[in-house]
């Protein structure tokens, strides 16, 4: 079952609607928001996975004069190095292999409103240098182009690494920080802020369709979420929520019911589950009918079913191990890459070659 949201992000929204919370660093994001939102100024905004940060781009924007115009992010991290400066500045025809048209970039599509450059600490340093002179000259060039193309475009981007130690280890270039972060804003991980944990749960709640009956959360129920460490922040309370809303609907959850909620995402996340199942179809096919209990592949005799494709079957658990990985690590391509031995730029080319998303093992977007 998947839970159907009653109205669409961004319809109608607000400062206020977008951003829930009553503590003080959430008023403080706020405030920062409608302070700086009106002018073009740049704005890094940093903070753990899942604190908002893409919400405060969301409603940068849309407290601007720009909110008619295209509001256009960009997973710094997620697109292979050699295809990121064809996405942010577009790529004339036939300026490399497979450019089979002429294709705008996300600077273009963005013209007049904002770009959101997410995951700005994991941009590759010659792009670094590019995107400082696009953001200097105000202009781009599209590859394999010589015309220089003027854009209008604000420039709201975002990480969760912390930039400063990454400018110390120069993997992020100084000048490029300042043009960026000409307003800097960070948010605090849900940790840090528990207050805002009863309003936020009210909010999902006023988001999710329950046809069968709205599920409660009692007072012992949300003072014990108070004290969870929250690693995944609002999303992971979200998830939460979420999973309630279908597993509970009509009833009350108490603290015990908490803890079942949570820990389920220690348990078996969506792509670990897919492997699982692909493990179990693989296993059915290849196990002898007559053999009744179906035991995985690797225990059942493999020949039982005549000669095995060993290259396909290399080529499955690579992209299943890849995308159990990218599962495990939120998404993280660093950190999914450690856990696999691979360099980070092996594992994007592989994932390339898939056409494996980062977000394959993410529960929600
Ligand atoms: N202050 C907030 N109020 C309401 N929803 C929030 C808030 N902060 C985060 N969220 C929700 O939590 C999830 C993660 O937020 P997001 O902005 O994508 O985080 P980040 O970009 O920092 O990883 C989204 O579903 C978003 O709607
Ligand atoms: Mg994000």
């Amino acid at each position: 079952m998947t839970i159907a949201w009653t109205r669409p992000l961004d319809a109608g929204s607000t400062i206020e609607t977008l951003l829930v919370g009553e503590s003080e660093a959430i008023n403080e994001v706020r405030r920062l928001v409608r302070q700086v939102g009106p002018a073009s100024a740049s704005v890094l905004i940093m903070g753990p996975s899942g604190s908002g940060k893409e919400m405060v781009a969301r409603a940068i924007h849309i407290s601007s004069i720009r909110k008619s115009k295209p509001f256009v992010a960009v997973n710094c991290g997620a697109i292979p190095r050699d295809l990121l400066e064809s996405e942010l500045f577009g790529h004339e025809k036939g300026s490399f292999t497979g450019a089979t048209a002429l294709r705008k970039g996300r600077f273009e599509d963005a013209n007049g409103g904002t770009l959101f450059l997410d995951e700005i600490g994991d941009m590759p340093a010659d792009m670094q240098v590019k995107l400082l002179r696009v953001l200097e000259e105000r202009a781009i060039t599209r590859v394999g182009g010589h015309a220089v193309i003027p854009v209008d475009t604000r420039i709201v981007s975002a990480t969760h690494r912390d930039i400063a130690l990454s400018i110390e280890d120069q993997r992020f270039r100084e000048d490029l920080f300042y043009r960026l972060a000409v307003f800097p804003i960070t948010l605090p991980s849900l940790y840090d802020r528990p207050e805002d944990i009863p309003l936020l749960v009210e909010h999902f709640l006023d988001r999710i369709a329950e046809p069968d009956g709205r599920v409660k959360f009692s007072a012992g129920a949300l003072l014990h979420m108070s004290g969870h460490p929250w690693p995944g922040n609002v999303r992971e309370l979200r998830n939460v929520v979420e999973r309630a809303a279908i597993l509970y609907p009509n009833k009350t959850i108490h603290p015990e019911q908490v803890d079942l909620l949570i820990t389920r995402k220690a348990g078996l996340r969506p792509a670990e589950r897919k492997v699982l199942w692909a493990m179990t179809e693989r296993a059915a096919e290849t196990a002898a009918p007559e053999q009744g209990v179906v035991l995985p592949a690797v225990i059942a005799d493999p020949f039982a079913a005549g000669p095995v494709d060993l290259k396909a079957r290399i080529v499955a658990m690579e992209r299943e191990l890849i995308e159990l990985a990218l599962g495990r690590a939120g998404g993280v391509v660093a950190e999914a890459a450690r856990l696999l031995s691979l360099q980070r730029t092996t594992l994007i080319e592989k994932m390339n070659k898939y056409g494996i998303s980062r977000d394959v093992g993410a529960e929600t977007a």
